[in-house]
C-alpha cells in the first residue's frame, strides 16, 4: 500500500534518499528537511510490513505541485511501486485543487510513461529555483523538466 508518511519512517526516507543521492540519481536530503517536509512525503508498504519506496509531493506556485525525492528499493523495483508512488502524489494534487506538476528528472522514459511531457525548464516559475540554488549541480543542471497536466 500507498501512504502518507509517519515520524517512525524517517530513517528509512533518509537512507535510501541518501543512498540514491550517492549515485547521482537524486538529491539526498538532510534528515532536518526530511522532518520539515514529512506532510509531503508517503511511503510505499509491502504485504509484509516491510517499507519498500518514498515519494514527496511539493505544492510550488499557484496550480503548479513538484513530484521529489522518488525511490523504491533496488530488490523491490519492476513491481509498479515506484508508479503507484507517482500516481498517489497526482492524486494529491488533484484533491488540492492543483492543475498542473512537474518533475526534474534523470529518467524521462519513466515519467513519460505516466503521463509527463518534456517541458523547457524557463516555463517554470521563478520560485523553483530558490531550491535549485541550493542544488551541488547547479547551476549545471542536466536534469530534465517535465509537465503533466492534470
Ligand atoms: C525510478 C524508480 C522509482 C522506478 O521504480 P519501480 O518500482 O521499479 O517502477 P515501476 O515498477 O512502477 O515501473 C513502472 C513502469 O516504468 C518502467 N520503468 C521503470 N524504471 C524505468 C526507468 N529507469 N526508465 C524507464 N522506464 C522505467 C517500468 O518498466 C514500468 O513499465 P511498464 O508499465 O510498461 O511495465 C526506481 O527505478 C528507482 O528507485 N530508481 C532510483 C532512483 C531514481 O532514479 N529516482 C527518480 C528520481 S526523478
Amino acid at each position: 500500500m500507498i501512504r502518507k508518511a509517519n515520524q517512525k519512517d524517517v530513517p528509512f526516507i533518509h537512507k535510501i534518499l541518501a543512498e540514491n543521492g550517492r549515485e547521482g540519481r537524486l538529491l539526498a536530503r538532510p534528515l532536518s528537511d526530511i522532518y520539515e517536509y514529512l506532510r509531503d512525503f508517503v511511503v510505499a508498504q509491502d504485504k509484509d510490513g516491510r517499507l519498500v519506496g518514498v515519494c514527496a509531493l511539493h505544492f510550488c506556485w499557484e496550480s503548479l505541485s513538484e513530484v521529489r525525492s522518488l525511490a523504491v528499493l533496488p530488490e523491490d523495483q519492476g513491481q509498479g511501486w515506484g508508479k503507484k508512488l507517482v500516481e498517489s502524489c497526482l492524486s494529491e494534487s488533484v484533491a488540492r485543487g492543483f492543475d498542473q506538476i512537474f518533475i526534474l528528472t534523470y529518467i524521462p522514459d519513466f515519467f513519460n510513461k505516466i503521463g509527463f511531457k518534456k517541458t523547457s525548464k524557463k516555463q517554470l516559475p521563478n520560485k523553483i529555483w530558490a531550491d535549485c540554488v541550493k542544488c551541488v549541480n547547479f547551476p549545471d543542471c542536466t536534469e530534465t523538466a517535465m509537465l503533466l497536466e492534470l
